[in-house]
């Protein structure tokens, strides 16, 4: 799967995305990670992005033209979504992570919280947040979206990983939740609990199932 970010701030995507697991995915070639960065496609000296809103009013508004530039140069695979990162968007869920995988590619605008060109919608295919709170930009989201899809493609996580979640639907009974512990077996005083070293797979079960809330 590919996945293709138009931003300004193409370096701070870059050192995540060059990082554990994703890194990884690259390597292997089950994900390639593209980012655009948007002063390549502005025009003048001054490589200018964002300009004040007609009508007045405060910050500064990103331009439509260096994105419709940026989308044009960004070669479309077959089964493509084109999102904004805008929050109010369509909330993200692990659902709509879930059908994202379907698709052969993610292409991704950050906005800017101040403000983007309203002729943008007519460029792309949805609109969608992470959460009911605002950030400055949608760098961090298309992060966000980016893991939660990408961790759910076959081979990109390692054996025990995907074992533990291959099922998991974003209902609680899917993750893990009992409490767990690695050495030491006495750390402050705090002691692992017994039944974990006892051996007894099956009391552990049965203890794991207990402390489940
Ligand atoms: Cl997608 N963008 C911004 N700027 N803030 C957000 C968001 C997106 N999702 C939640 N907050």
């Amino acid at each position: 799967m590919q996945y293709d970010i138009i931003t300004i701030f193409p370096e701070i995507l870059d050192s995540y995305f060059n990082e554990s697991i994703l890194k990884r995915a690259q390597k292997a070639k089950k994900i390639t990670i593209k980012t655009h960065d948007l002063r390549k496609y502005a025009k003048g000296r001054h490589k200018q992005v964002d300009d004040t809103p007609y009508g007045g009013g405060p910050g500064m508004v990103l331009m439509v033209e260096p994105i419709y530039k940026a989308l044009k140069k960004i070669k479309k695979k077959k089964k493509s979504k084109i999102i904004l990162l805008d929050p109010a968007g369509r909330q993200f869920s692990q659902k709509l992570a879930q059908n994202y995988t379907k698709l052969d590619q993610l292409i991704f605008i950050c906005g800017r919280y101040e403000g983007i060109d309203a002729r943008v919608d007519k460029l792309v295919n949805e609109k969608v947040s992470i959460g009911p709170y605002v950030l400055s930009g949608g760098e961090l989201a298309s992060a966000v979206i980016i893991e939660s899809v990408a961790r759910l493609l076959p081979g990109v996580l390692g054996k025990f990983e995907s074992t533990q979640y291959e099922t998991f639907s974003g209902k609680k009974a899917d993750v893990i939740e009992y409490p767990q512990y690695t050495r030491p077996e006495i750390f402050n005083k705090w002691q692992v609990p017994k039944i974990l070293l006892s051996g007894n797979h099956q009391e552990i079960d049965k203890w794991r199932k207990s402390q489940k809330k």
